[in-house]
C-alpha cells in the first residue's frame, strides 16, 4: 500500500469526488461508496495502529491505491460521508439506504461496495440488509489498521470486497461483510475485538465463506428474510423511531430505562444477563414502560444464543418481545424498522422471527 505523505493526502482529499475508472467492458460495474473509518485513516508513523486519525483519505485515494481493481471490475466511486463510524446516526443509515436503492436500480450498476469504520459497521450492514430492496450485491468492508501502517489491511480488504461484489455467488445473499478474507452475513456479524485484524465474527453461526486465491467461496446462506424479500420500505421515511438499549448487570437499577422512557423512547431493548434475564427491579421498570406503550424486547449481553419466549421472563403475560439470536444492537435496528409499520407485539414478534 502506498504510504500517504501529507501532501499526497491533501491531493487525495481534494480529489475525493464522484469519479469513474473503467477497464474491460465485460467486467462488473461496481460503485464504491466511501463513508470514512480507519480504512481512510492516517497515522503519524508507519507503526501507528492506535491513536491515528480516521476518515481522512477520500474515495479516489482509496481506489487509486489498489490499481489491481481495474483487473476485476469497472469501478466508480463516491464519497457519501467522511466520518469515524462511532458518529454514524440512524439518519445516515436512511440516507445511505436510499442512495444504495437508487444506485442498484440503475442498469449500469452491478453491485456496491461500502467502505466504513468498523466500530458500527455491523449496524449499518444490518440496516441495509433490511432496507435495500434489491438482490444485487452489497458488500461492506473496512480495516483495522490505517492506510499508513505497515501491513495495512485496507487495500486487500477493498480488493476482496470488490471481487466479492462482482461475483455471481454474492447476488441474492443479502448484505455481506468482507474483511480478513472472510465473508459474513450482515445479520449475525459483530466486532469481537478492539484491535485484532480478525475482529469480525458471527458467534455460533460461522462465516458464509471465504475469499481466497482471487475467488469467493460460499458454504452457506442465511435463511432469514433480507433485501428483496424485505417488507420494509424506507424510501419515503425521514426519521426512525427512537429505540434505546439498557445493559443488564448485577445491581442494575432503572435510572437509564426511566430516563429513556421519559425522553419518549418508542421501544427499549434489554441487553440482559444470560438468556435475556432482567432483575426483579428491572423487570418491574420494563413492565411499567410496557404499560406506557413502550415496546420491550429481550436480548442478551452474552453475544450468542437464542432468547426464547417465556424463559427468563413471562413474555406472554408482560407482553414483551424476544430477540431470538439478535444481539442488542441488531435487535434495536429491527425494532426501529418494525415500529415504522406496527405497535402490535404479536406482529413485532413475527418480524423478529422472520428477519
Ligand atoms: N473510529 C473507528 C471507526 O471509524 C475506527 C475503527 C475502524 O474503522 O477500524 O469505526
Amino acid at each position: 500500500m502506498k504510504r500517504y505523505s501529507m501532501c499526497a493526502l491533501v491531493i487525495c482529499v481534494a480529489l475525493s469526488y464522484p469519479f469513474a475508472s473503467y477497464a474491460g467492458d465485460a467486467l462488473p460495474r461496481i460503485v464504491v461508496l466511501a463513508t470514512g473509518g480507519t480504512i481512510a485513516g492516517v497515522g503519524a508513523t508507519a507503526t501507528t495502529t492506535v491513536g491515528y486519525a480516521a476518515a481522512k483519505i477520500g474515495v479516489e485515494g482509496l481506489v487509486s491505491a489498489v490499481p489491481e481493481l481495474s483487473g476485476i471490475a469497472r469501478v466508480s466511486g463516491e464519497q457519501v460521508m467522511q466520518v469515524a463510524s462511532e458518529n454514524m446516526t440512524p439518519g445516515d443509515w436512511l440516507a445511505l439506504a436510499k442512495k444504495v436503492n437508487r444506485l442498484l436500480a440503475r442498469d449500469d450498476v452491478d453491485g456496491i461496495v461500502i467502505t466504513h469504520g468498523t466500530d458500527t459497521l455491523e449496524e449499518t450492514a444490518y440496516f441495509l440488509n433490511l432496507t435495500v430492496r434489491n438482490s444485487k450485491s452489497v458488500v461492506i468492508t473496512g480495516s483495522m489498521r490505517p492506510s499508513t501502517a505497515i501491513s495495512a489491511d485496507g487495500p486487500m480488504n477493498l480488493y476482496n470486497a470488490v471481487l466479492l461484489a462482482g461475483s455471481a455467488g454474492a447476488q441474492g445473499k443479502g448484505v455481506l461483510v468482507a474483511l480478513n478474507d472472510q465473508i459474513s452475513a450482515a445479520r449475525e456479524v459483530t466486532k469481537t475485538n478492539t484491535t485484532a485484524l480478525d475482529t469480525f465474527k458471527t458467534p455460533g453461526m460461522g462465516f458464509l465463506g471465504y475469499i481466497t486465491g482471487g475467488q469467493a467461496h460460499f458454504y452457506r446462506a442465511t435463511t432469514k428474510r433480507h433485501t428483496s424479500q424485505s417488507e420494509f420500505d424506507i424510501m419515503k421515511l425521514e426519521a426512525l423511531p427512537e429505540v434505546h438499549i439498557v445493559y443488564g448487570y448485577a445491581g442494575a437499577n432503572s435510572f437509564m430505562l426511566d430516563a429513556a422512557v421519559g425522553k419518549g423512547a418508542a421501544g427499549m431493548v434489554n441487553a440482559g444477563t444470560g438468556d435475556g434475564s432482567m432483575s426483579d427491579v428491572m423487570k418491574a421498570a420494563y413492565r411499567e414502560a410496557r404499560q406506557k406503550g413502550v415496546i420491550v424486547v429481550r436480548s442478551s449481553r452474552t453475544g450468542s444464543g437464542f432468547v426464547a419466549r417465556n424463559g427468563e421472563a413471562k413474555d406472554d403475560e408482560y407482553d414483551f418481545v424476544v430477540a431470538g439470536n439478535l444481539n442488542p444492537q441488531k435487535a434495536r435496528i429491527l425494532l426501529m424498522l418494525a415500529l415504522t409499520k406496527t405497535k402490535d407485539t404479536k406482529e413485532i414478534q413475527r418480524i423478529f422471527m422472520e428477519y
